[in-house]
């Protein structure tokens, strides 16, 4: 198969069952689930807290194994320690050596994916100008904020020059314009040619960002498809003008009411919440 029609991520068929400890029961995390992520889209996998979105995600890396079914990257089964080489992972609750700097943190990761010399310093330059923390090179990882680390967890994920993207939940705890920023970066990664998936529970973002959603709710695939076909309205239309006149739009409404179509709503489209809080705190580029 050429290369470009291989999924960068295939899901067959996939169950999670996770025994509790001392216990008769067990909570079924993933139910038969199935889904491919197609080479150079964003994928928002998406779903309320527990609904198997990062169990999912690690049952991709092979970092928990299935009950059931099969994964792959880029046809590689997740089983395989080689699918894994072109994939960078930001985890939920990412853990870093807080007395590491920044610059320190990044060395180290591109020490392990196998980066030395001119190289490794040349890539942990660029790293840190691409997430905006080439001012915070020399400091702590301790004294860092959540957004910091964020987007340290972003680099990290970086560093081997992944085609696969996996972020679980890559805004959590980051502020409105630090949250946007990182939208900035994926949609960045996107022009690339890199291939993303993601967690969030930023809904507006994810609409922004995402080409394909899959929406889990207790562990089952409820929903999923092109996010603009899912979300759009099929029997509405919607007519934005600029500069109408009032005799034009009294024109528009005795068209409408004279046919079989009905006007539902006529009003100023609004910005979002978090656009008008960027406005107000002049983080609006
Ligand atoms: N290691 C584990 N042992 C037992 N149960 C687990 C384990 N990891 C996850 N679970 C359970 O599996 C279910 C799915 O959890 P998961 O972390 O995948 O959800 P999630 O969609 O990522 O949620 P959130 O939005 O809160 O991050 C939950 O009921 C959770 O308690
Ligand atoms: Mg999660």
């Amino acid at each position: 198969m050429a290369d470009s029609l291989v999924p960068a991520i295939s899901i067959r068929n996939l169950t999670k069952v996770y025994p509790i400890p001392f216990k008769r029961e067990r909570v079924v995390a993933v139910r038969n689930l199935s889904l491919h992520v197609e080479p150079g889209q964003v994928y928002g996998l998406l779903g309320p807290n527990g609904s198997g979105k990062s169990t999912t995600m690690k049952i991709i890396l092979g970092l928990v194994s299935p009950t059931e079914g099969t994964t792959t990257i880029f046809g590689r089964d997740s089983s395989e320690v080689e699918s894994r080489e072109q994939v960078g992972f930001l985890p939920e609750n990412p853990y870093f050596y807080k007395f590491l700097t920044g610059e320190e943190t990044l060395f180290f990761y591109g020490k392990i994916c196998g980066l030395r010399g001119a190289k490794l310093r040349e890539r942990t330059r660029e790293l840190l100008a691409l997430v905006g923390l080439e001012g915070a090179r020399d400091r702590r990882l301790g004294g860092y904020s959540k957004g910091m680390l964020q987007r340290i967890g972003l680099a990290q994920a970086l560093v081997q020059e992944p085609r696969l993207l996996v972020l679980d939940e890559p805004t959590a705890g980051v502020d409105p314009a630090g949250s946007r920023e990182i939208r900035d970066l994926i949609l960045n990664f996107k022009t690339r040619g890199i291939t993303v998936m993601l967690c969030s529970h930023l809904l507006e973002q994810v609409q922004e960002i995402c080409d394909r959603i899959g929406i889990l709710h207790q562990g089952k695939l409820v929903r999923e498809g092109r996010l603009e076909e899912l979300i759009s309205i099929e029997n509405q239309t919607e007519l934005i003008l600029e500069n109408a006149s009032p005799d034009l739009l009294r024109q528009i409404g005795a068209l409408v009411s004279g046919s079989d179509a009905k006007l539902i709503a006529q009003h100023q489209p609004q910005r979002t919440l978090e656009r008008f809080f960027l406005e107000v705190t002049g983080k609006e580029k």
